[in-house]
């Protein structure tokens, strides 16, 4: 084993075999790749090819949620890839979350159930709680007020104590939260053992510095989402800033002979973050893989941290419709 590179976030766990992937390590030893497939926005249809081919070329983290309604397709793509020998079940880190609509304790474990049956898993490797917003069980996307449910009727304090529970049985080896700041960590913390990780989005306009030493402090494991702007989303804005044709990152990207896309993986890599670039293209999938092997100079760095603007791509106003009981500054709390 190299050493652990010196880094900002979570101590990092660099391999002798540079084709594998770098580990973070969580509180209970367990060691989490730094780098996993995102299969956000990915569609049926697309979604077996992408997972095949990252087992193929070496990832062996996938990060998954039921809202992204292509779990089942997922869990074809790696029952093959065992029953073909590609990657064992202990090889892999999968990621899953529990969606809005089952924040009611007793809702918690039928949720999991179903996803571990889409997967075709017995366990899984990290369950997070995907959003501080719930809604009535049994709705996907609220088009009513009476849809949605607040947190004062269904408190995180409740559903982190269910989550806790699942992990007792085993479901799930690790529990953790999304979408979540300083205070809920807090909420959670209040009746139990904490998060073990957090995913946030997070990217050079996001950089997430005070969450980031929090989790330091804490033991978890910050994991970053649309790390490179997520411009496949429907939600996009006709005026948003490109991370991936940004003149810093395209300077940086032209002097190490990289894509944007690496250097912008890169960078969560150093520091200390786990990071979950999509993609259902082959080239891409490789490429984003080669990301951990990028090492950025001091002077690289400093040029990112000047990119930060609290910028979100995903900004949670579609939780936040008339009629809803959720605004979007208290989501990001
Ligand atoms: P595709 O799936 O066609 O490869 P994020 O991870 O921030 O959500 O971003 C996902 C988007 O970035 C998708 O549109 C994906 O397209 C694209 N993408 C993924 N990897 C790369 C890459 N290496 N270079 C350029 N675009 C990429």
């Amino acid at each position: 084993m190299r050493s652990p590179r010196c880094i900002l976030g979570a101590p990092i766990h660099l391999e002798e075999d540079m084709s594998k992937t770098p580990t973070v390590s969580l509180r209970d030893g367990s060691r989490m790749p730094a780098l996993g497939l995102g299969t956000w926005k990915s569609t049926p249809g697309e979604v077996y090819e992408a997972v095949r081919v990252a087992l193929e070329v070496g990832y062996r983290h996938i990060d998954c949620a039921a809202i992204y309604q292509n779990e089942a397709e997922v869990g074809r793509a790696l029952g093959e890839a065992f029953a073909a020998g590609v990657v064992k079940r202990e090889e892999l880190w999968i990621t899953s979350k529990l969606w809005n609509d089952a924040h009611r304790p007793e809702h918690v474990g039928p949720a999991l159930e179903q996803t571990l049956r889409d997967l075709g898993l017995e366990y899984l490797d990290l369950y997070l709680v995907h959003w501080p917003i719930a809604f009535q069980h049994g709705v996907v996307f609220p088009s009513k007020p009476e849809e949605y449910a607040t947190l004062a009727e269904v408190p995180l304090e409740r559903t982190w104590e269910a989550m806790l529970g699942q992990r007792a049985k085993g479901r799930a080896k690790n529990v953790g939260v999304s979408n979540m700041g300083p205070p809920r960590i807090a909420l959670c913390e209040g009746v139990g053992e904490g998060p073990s990780g957090d995913q946030v989005e997070c990217h050079p306009h996001l950089q997430q510095r005070e969450l980031a030493a929090v989790c330091r402090d804490k033991g978890i494991v910050l994991t970053a989402y649309s790390p490179l702007g997520s411009p496949d989303r429907t939600t996009k804005k006709a005026d948003e800033p490109s991370l991936l044709e940004h003149p810093t990152i395209r300077e940086i990207a032209e002097r190490h002979d990289k894509s944007t896309a690496q250097i912008l993986l890169a960078w969560s890599i150093a520091r200390g973050f786990v990071v979950i670039p999509k993609s259902v293209n082959r080239a891409r999938i490789s490429q984003n893989l080669e990301a951990p092997n990028i090492t950025l100079s001091e002077a690289d760095l400093a040029a990112i941290a000047e990119m930060d603007r609290g910028y979100r791509y995903v900004d949670g106003s579609f939780f936040c419709r008339a009629g809803s009981p959720y605004q979007v500054d208290e989501i990001w709390r």
